[in-house]
């Protein structure tokens, strides 16, 4: 199938990795062009916009991936001056695996519809290592028919699929996860450094909290970061942050209260005023650790 993928981040540049790994035709563009270099020695085509890329002299593409950064990207990539919305043919389906509110997405469903291309939302959970090994999660939102058309692509990229309904449902879950996962993580590094004040020895509080029932299991995978810390970024901390931002935007819009998110978004954002934004989100264990000069 002929492929597009805008956004080759973190976890875009391994999912499209794996696309051309499993043999598919791939056109890429990212605002970025070196971030492009390994697919592009690997074979697949540079696209010099969005809109190029859709409908390049390479054959137009019959699904195109988005993953970027966050929903202003995805609006200025499908929709600005040279947005690819405008230039998919009538009919191509646009998979957007970026981290999106679900009111977003419907809006971008919407859009799409408008110019006679199908769309589903299909974000992912698993950060860098699934992404690289094709073990990512998909919670898709939209129509069965349009699912079935790049399930084989996603194959490509993940073990689970899951179709949880219409558009804007797999950002749905996208926001329940992702509210999970940043507000465990600050917790448990909340928790560990009171232990340490308290004179616990930070060993023996891996040792005693990893793999037991009180700790959720990707913590583990945490631990060598908090030990050494050495932050380099599988999930950087600015998107958790912004994905806790787009949890308050859709708990707004639906009318509950989410007090605990909140002030767990407010941490991630002093985290990133003291320069951690582009770290892996487990260095707010190194921010909420920082000592006081007074003490
Ligand atoms: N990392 C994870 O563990 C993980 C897991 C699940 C979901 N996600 C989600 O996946 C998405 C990508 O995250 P990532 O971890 O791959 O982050 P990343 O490495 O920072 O990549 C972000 C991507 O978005 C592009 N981008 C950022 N701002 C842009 C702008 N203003 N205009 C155009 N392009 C822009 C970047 O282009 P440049 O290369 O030019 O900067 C890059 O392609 C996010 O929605 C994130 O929340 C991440």
């Amino acid at each position: 199938m002929k492929a597009g993928f805008i956004g080759l981040g973190i976890m875009g540049s391994r999912m499209a990795a794996n696309l051309l790994k499993k043999g598919h035709s791939l056109t890429v563009f990212n605002r970025t062009r070196a971030r492009a270099g390994e697919l592009l020695a690997g074979g697949a085509q540079w696209a010099a916009s969005p809109a190029a890329l859709a409908g390049n002299g390479n054959g137009n593409v019959e699904v195109l991936f988005t993953m970027l950064a966050h929903p202003e990207a995805v609006r200025e990539a499908a929709l600005g001056a040279d947005g690819f919305l405008q230039h998919l043919p009538s009919g191509a389906l646009w998979v957007d695996c970026s981290s999106v509110n679900p009111s977003f997405s419907r809006d971008m469903a919407a859009a799409a519809k408008s110019c006679g291309v199908h769309f589903v939302d299909a974000p992912v959970s698993g950060s860098k290592i699934p992404a690289a090994e094709g073990k990512l999660i998909f919670w898709v939102g939209g129509e069965e028919m349009d699912l079935t058309k790049c399930r084989p692509l996603l194959e490509c990229m993940g073990n689970k699929i899951v179709h949880m309904g219409k558009s804007g449902m797999g950002a749905a879950m996208k926001m329940v996860v992702n509210q999970l996962l940043g507000s465990t993580m600050a917790a448990f590094a909340e928790s560990m450094v009171l232990g340490e004040a308290l004179g616990l020895d930070r060993k023996v509080l891996f040792e005693s909290l990893l793999g037991t029932p009180i700790t959720a299991p990707f913590l583990a995978s945490k631990r060598a970061k908090m030990e050494t810390g050495d932050y380099e970024a599988d999930f950087p901390l600015r998107w958790v942050h912004k994905d806790l931002q787009l949890v308050s935007v859709s708990a707004y819009e639906a009318g509950v209260a989410m007090p605990l998110g909140h002030a767990t978004k407010e941490i991630y954002a002093l985290a990133i005023r003291a320069g951690l934004g582009t770290a892996d989100f487990s260095a707010v264990y190194d921010y909420l650790g920082r000592k006081r000069e007074d003490k």
